[in-house]
Parts: C-alpha cells; structure tokens; sequence
C-alpha cells in the first residue's frame, strides 16, 4: 500500500503504460485515480475495472506520440508538419500537464505532491531515424530538470522514467503493425515488461523515493543502447 490516501491522475491511461500505471496506482491503495485519455471507451472500461474516474477529450484530438514518419524520419529529410504533431503531444503536450498539476498543487497547499513524466531511452540518446521522437524526449527530460528545480520550495518533485521498448500498441505500431507482442518481447524488448515500468513509476509517486527529484530514471532490462 505505497500509495494510501493518494489522489492519482495519469494521462493516457487507457492503454499501454500509462493503463498498467492506472492498475498498479489502484492496487497500491490510491485513493482515487484519475485516467485522462481521447480513447473515450478504452479508457471507460480500464476505469471500471479498477474502481477510476475518467476524463476524456476529443478523439479528434488524438495525436501519435511516436514519430508520424517512424524510421524515415531522418534530419535530411526532416518533414517539419510531421515534427509539430510529434512535439504537439510529447512536448507541448506534456509541458501542459506539468504546468497544470504544479498549479494545483501549489494553489491547493499540497505537500509531498509528485508529478512523473514519461520519457524514454530516446530521450538520453541519439538514433538513426525517427529524430522528431528523439528530440522530443529530450526536451521532457529538460522540463522534468527545469521544473525540478523551480518546485522543490513547493515541496514538489518532478521526475520522468525512461523505459526501453515495450510491447504496447503504440510500439507495435512503431515496427509498422508488421509484428506482434511476442516478437517484440522475445527479440527488441527482451527483459522488459509494462509491470517493471509501472513498478518505477509507482516508486517515484510514493514517498519511498521523498528525497528524489529531477531524475531520469532509466528503466531499460539492461538494455545496451546508451549511445550519445
Ligand atoms: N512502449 C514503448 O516501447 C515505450 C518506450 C519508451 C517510452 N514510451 C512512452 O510511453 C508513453 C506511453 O506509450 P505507450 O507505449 O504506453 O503507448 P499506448 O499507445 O499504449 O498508450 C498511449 C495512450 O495515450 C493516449 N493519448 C495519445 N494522445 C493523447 C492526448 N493528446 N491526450 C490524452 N491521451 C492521449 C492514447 O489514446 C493511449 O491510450 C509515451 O509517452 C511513449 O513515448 C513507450
């Protein structure tokens, strides 16, 4: 019960992560979790199976959060509209959130209050395609750093995990929709597992981690790849 008498919002909680995230928040004693999400019904049914309210938005207002040109997206052939919806979600997106619940926070005299981002390994490293992707990652990391630094007086810590691939629909889309689940596990994202991302967040949500913020949790199996 690491999270006794917390109140939870986790934003793209119908699916993938941020769902096993809403799952594990709720196992762990929450006591209320809150899932936004433009997936209306997904995001209905993960919330009655775990006892979570739900807010939605617009599904017009879906956005792919992994690059929209995947591996073509190379900085030669940088297609700039593509970039701005990948930024739109990712950066503006998330820089959004961090704004609003530090708002709240402060406004509302929360103590101990703990906002987690998600990054990624591509937020630490550089790759050969998808570079709107990369460098939207970056920039998470940047505003977990910066708003780290401006919310500790708040008694507020901001920090972002930053997991390897996981086989989530977003992922699977990632290799194209040419692959499925078990692929992905037992060739790219061997050692991973959504359990062992939710477990990172729920321990940067809980007092457990109460002296730690501004970081960049790497939660990767061991995977190889911190190439700069
Ligand atoms: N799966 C991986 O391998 C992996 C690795 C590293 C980082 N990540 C990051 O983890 C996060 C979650 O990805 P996932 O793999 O669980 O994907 P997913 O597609 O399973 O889940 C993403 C959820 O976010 C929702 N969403 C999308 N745009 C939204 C918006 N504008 N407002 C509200 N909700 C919105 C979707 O409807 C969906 O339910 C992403 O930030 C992704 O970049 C994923």
């Amino acid at each position: 019960m690491k999270l006794a008498g917390k109140v939870a919002i986790v934003t793209g909680g119908a699916s993938g992560i941020g769902e096993e995230t809403a799952r594990r928040f709720a196992k762990q004693g929450a006591r209320a979790v809150v899932i936004a999400d433009v997936q209306d019904e997904l995001g209905r049914e993960v919330a009655s199976s775990i006892n979570a309210g739900i807010a939605t938005s617009s599904p017009s207002s879906a956005l792919p959060s992994l690059s929209s040109s995947g591996p073509a997206q190379t900085v030669l052939g940088l297609d700039l509209e593509a970039m701005d919806r990948v930024l739109a979600v990712n950066v503006r997106g998330t820089a959004a959130c961090v704004k609003h619940a530090a708002r709240a926070m402060v406004e509302g005299r929360v103590r101990g209050g703990s906002i987690v981002c998600t990054a990624s390994v591509a937020g630490s490293t550089g790759g050969r395609g998808m570079v709107d992707y990369y460098l939207s990652k970056h920039a998470v990391v940047g505003l977990v750093r910066s708003a780290s630094v401006q919310l500790g007086e708040h008694g507020i810590r901001v920090n972002c995990v930053s997991p390897y691939v996981v086989a989530t629909p977003m992922a699977l889309r990632g290799f194209g929709g040419e692959k499925d689940a078990e692929w992905v596990e037992s060739t790219v994202g061997v050692n991973m597992s959504l359990k062992g991302v939710a477990d990172a967040v729920v321990f940067l949500a809980s007092a457990e981690s109460e002296l730690v913020t501004g970081l960049d949790l790497v939660v990767d199996g061991g995977y190889k790849g911190h190439r700069r």
